[in-house]
């Protein structure tokens, strides 16, 4: 079913530093960062020969990142996000399996356009996840 790991996503307290620290010390290729206000996110892209790192910071009072910074102040990796080729098959095997999907359990558009959907993070080791249909 899952593809290519399509990015890891890092909660940070400080984009700005975080994107430095990237650029300067690591080297890496760190887009700008992007406002996503409808999804309550600042993200910044590392783009690396084989995937992605996505910085992401909270935007506005109701960002769904708000809480893990809260639970986890000097930042951490937020999700996983693998590539699938269709979502909606991905999504009726996974509940098929006992697998929980986030909200209200339909694939949504996410932060790069394309639709998304989450899965909890107890079925998968602790391992917030999101599937990408690409
Ligand atoms: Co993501």
């Amino acid at each position: 079913m899952i593809g290519k790991l399509n990015h890891v996503a890092i909660a940070v307290p400080d984009l700005s530093a975080a994107s430095e620290q990237y650029r300067s010390v690591l080297g890496a290729d760190v887009s700008g960062p992007l406002d996503l206000p409808e999804h309550g996110v600042t993200t910044v892209f590392v783009n690396l020969p084989n995937s992605k790192i996505e910085l992401l910071h909270p935007l506005g009072d109701h960002s769904p990142i708000a809480g893990f910074l809260m639970r986890n102040p000097a930042g951490g990796v937020h999700h996983l996000c693998y590539e699938v080729t269709d979502i909606d098959a991905a999504q009726s095997q996974l509940v098929a399996a006992g697998m929980r999907v986030l909200g209200d359990g339909s694939p949504k558009i996410g932060a790069h356009g394309k639709p998304v959907l989450f899965l909890h993070p107890k079925d998968f080791n602790g391992t917030l996840i999101e599937l990408e249909q690409v």
